[in-house]
């Protein structure tokens, strides 16, 4: 496809729908899972997105760039198994990430600056979500490998919750932004960190008041719905994911600020799968499945408050600047036009994933 449209909109006569020309985006946190669950998760993306960083929370996690190397061979592999066009697959291109530990050194970030598919490294504070327990028991043990990260010009991705248990949830964002974040940025001034899936307005507050080198990525969830979606009426274990959706009005900061222009916020969906079973459970995991619609959940959002016009440079231009890259050279177009999400999809072991607003209407789709 060529690359003069971009971002056009068109609606030449009343009774064809509108249309939206952009960029091919990119998806800046995406969970692809490992094994046979990559047959679904790598299809799903490579639809729509060109470069995906894929988050390391396997078990065990991705630690090192040998890890991170093996890990996108089996990506890859998956990617040559599906059924999608060949022009998606050689655009796709899954960036790497490291999961950083207590025990993390500074040799460890050398080499994954080094490999060259090592995209950031993420910091998950031991305990705060889906396959944490590896992750960081206390800032004190991260020195030198944040002081090599800053040094080789390798971000950090951070997933902003702190863990204690006399902290209530909602507060735990904000919370770790006060106590650990503020300390971070001003020990390391140069470091680019983003602050991953963001879900109040504190967190959108914070990074607005930091220099270029600090943006955030915001899910189609945390635009799209709040915590009453989550709980009234009954429990829905599929709106259930972490950092958890906040008041309604955290929403409408999240939603401003996503679609302001600011380069400081870009696209990751946190696309998360779980099996069905593992959501709808007594005690069900935290993640939504969004990576094959979530073009559209965007789309539905930025157009429902009359902003689709600053969509393209939210998925397809900030994040590829922070990170450096170049933008993408082809486009996908997005039409106005109702689609049903699918009730499930076929996963692992015979089981079913249920995406994010599964049989529900959206009204805008994927030509
Ligand atoms: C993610 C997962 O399932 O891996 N879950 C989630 O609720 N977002 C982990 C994460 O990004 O927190
Ligand atoms: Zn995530």
């Amino acid at each position: 496809m060529s690359n003069s449209h971009t971002n056009t909109l068109e609606n030449s006569q009343n009774s064809s729908p509108l249309t939206i020309t952009i960029r091919q985006p990119d998806d800046w946190h995406i969970h692809l899972r490992d094994g046979n669950a990559l047959t679904t998760t790598v299809a799903h993306a490579a639809q729509s997105f060109n470069r995906v960083i894929c988050m390391p929370n396997l078990v065990p996690p991705v630690k090192t760039a040998a890890d991170a190397i093996t890990y996108r061979q089996r990506i890859e592999q998956a990617l040559m198994q599906t059924n999608i066009d060949a022009q998606r697959k050689t655009q796709f291109n899954p960036r790497m990430t490291l999961y950083f530990t207590d025990n993390t050194s500074a040799a460890d970030i050398k080499q994954a600056a080094e490999s060259g598919i090592v995209q950031a490294v993420k910091l998950y504070p031991a305990g705060a979500t889906t396959n944490s327990a590896d992750g960081v028991t206390d800032l004190k043990h991260c020195t030198a490998a944040l002081d090599a990260m800053q040094q080789y010009e390798l971000p950090l991705l951070v997933h902003s919750e702190v863990t204690r248990a006399d902290v209530d949830i909602f507060d735990r964002e904000k919370q770790f932004i006060e106590n650990n974040l503020q300390q971070i940025v001003h020990d390391y001034p140069e470091l680019k960190i983003v602050v991953e899936h963001i879900t109040t307005g504190d967190a959108a507050d914070f990074v607005l008041a930091q220099k270029d080198n600090v943006a955030a990525t915001i899910t189609p969830q945390h635009l799209l719905f709040n915590r009453n979606h989550l709980l009234v009426g009954g429990i829905k274990p599929h709106f259930y994911c972490l950092p958890i959706l906040k008041k309604a009005t955290h929403q409408a900061r999240l939603l401003e600020v996503a679609t302001s222009g600011n380069p400081k916020f870009f696209l990751g969906t946190d696309s998360a799968p779980h099996a069905t079973h593992a959501k709808e459970n007594a005690c069900g995991c935290a993640g939504c499945y969004s990576a094959a619609h979530a073009l559209p959940l965007y789309a539905t959002a930025f157009d429902g408050i009359g902003k689709i016009d600053k969509l393209e440079d939210f998925c397809s231009r900030f994040g590829a600047e922070f990170y450096g890259l170049p933008l993408n050279d082809t486009t996908i177009t997005l039409v106005k036009t109702d689609m049903t999400v699918p009730a499930t999809y076929a996963y692992i072991d015979d089981s079913t994933l249920t995406p994010l607003l599964a049989g529900d209407t959206l009204p805008w789709s994927i030509q």
